[in-house]
């Protein structure tokens, strides 16, 4: 058995998947609604010197990688009806040209360590822009300090990916600071909505009647293709990003309408089809044609094709909560699909192992 791997655990069998989930990630995930009242709670006082107002923001840039980046993303497409501003995540190691003065620069690092971020915080700061920071520690919270710069500071000790609801509320509360957003009825709804789905998902919930299982099920053994359609982009993007990180399974994600203008052409033709398993994420409050191709795309391109078709709806009223919705069944079915794999959810050996050996160098 390779190693991180061990006997798989029916789905069912919840009082033995702590020989699998040996750090009980399933838990954190259990307390997402918990943590997000936590991190909005904490993100309301944090901060003080990152008064509201001040000074005019033409852009908004969310400087992070991967599990620090995915809060930027969603606090994107949820709020892109409402933001008055373009908003940008970068994943790299400089800013792009129009990060200046006037630009609020939200750099997010749970460690506070990756060197990208770090690089594009010493960017910001060329370039006088309005800068916050997010992070639990490391070299980024020193940095700040010293530049006597704006924290939220975050608590230690989870994966950077589980932090998720303490590393979103921040993003949040910095818009809302910059007079951008008035959020508080999207983050009430989200931690309600979570709440339920984690509830409804919860391990002592039979597979019968669990839908994170369910679709866990559903995977195992196939290529995970996520779709998202409009707001929910993001929310497919965490999927994929879960199923690498969790049952380290290689996985797609994909977006409607615009995969109806390549993604669509090859499931009838492309022989190995049958290897990926698609999900879809329905937004019921998407636009009525997206619905109308997504119906269209299963029955000209998936159907007979793909190797299984899995629906899942978002629910609530404003995007952020049918954001939150979708990323917190997909968080429960990634660890879900762990613990039926035997491989268990909390290590990224191969990610820390890259970091290690950049450090030397
Ligand atoms: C690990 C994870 C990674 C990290 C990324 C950046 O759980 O999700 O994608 O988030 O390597 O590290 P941080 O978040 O510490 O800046």
């Amino acid at each position: 058995m390779p190693p991180g791997t061990h006997e798989g655990v029916g789905l069912d069998d919840w009082a033995h998947f702590g020989r699998v989930d040996k750090s009980d990630l399933l838990g954190r995930v259990e307390a997402f609604a918990q943590d997000l009242a936590a991190g909005w709670n904490a993100a309301r006082k944090a901060a003080p010197s990152f008064r509201k107002g001040g000074r005019f923001v033409s852009s908004v840039i969310v400087a992070g990688m991967g599990g620090s980046a995915i809060s930027g993303e969603i606090v994107a497409d949820a709020f892109r009806g409402h933001l008055p501003v373009p908003m940008a995540v970068v994943q790299d190691y400089g800013l792009p040209a129009f990060a200046r003065r006037e630009t609020l620069v939200i750099v997010s690092s749970y460690s506070g360590g990756t060197e990208e971020t770090l690089s594009m915080f010493e960017d910001a700061l060329r370039r006088g822009c309005r800068i916050v920071g997010i992070t639990s520690g490391g070299e980024l919270k020193r940095r700040l300090k010293e530049e006597g710069l704006p924290c939220f500071a975050l608590p230690g000790g989870v994966q950077p990916r589980a932090a998720l609801p303490f590393l979103l509320p921040p993003v949040v509360e910095s818009l809302a600071r910059a007079e951008l957003i008035t959020p508080k009825e999207a983050m009430e709804e989200s931690i309600a909505v979570a709440g339920k789905i984690a509830g409804a998902c919860a391990r002592a919930r039979p597979l019968r009647s669990n839908k994170a299982k369910r679709v866990a099920d559903a995977l195992a053994g196939g290529t995970p293709v996520v779709f998202g359609e409009g707001v929910l982009r993001a929310a497919a993007l965490r999927w994929r990003t879960q199923f690498n990180e969790n049952p380290k399974v290689i996985a797609r994600d994909d977006m409607f309408p615009a995969s109806n203008h390549n993604d669509i052409n090859a499931w009838g033709l492309d022989g190995r089809a049958g290897e990926f398993r698609v999900v879809l994420l329905r937004d019921p409050k998407g636009h009525p044609r997206t619905a109308r191709r997504t119906e269209l795309t299963k029955k000209l391109a998936l159907r007979g094709n793909a190797g299984g078709i899995i629906e899942v709806e978002a629910t609530g009223e404003t995007a952020l909560a049918r954001c939150i919705s979708a990323v917190v069944l997909g968080d429960l079915a990634s660890v879900y699909l762990a613990i039926k794999l035997g491989v268990d959810p909390t290590p990224v050996e191969v990610i820390s192992r890259l970091k290690a050996e950049l450090a030397k160098s």
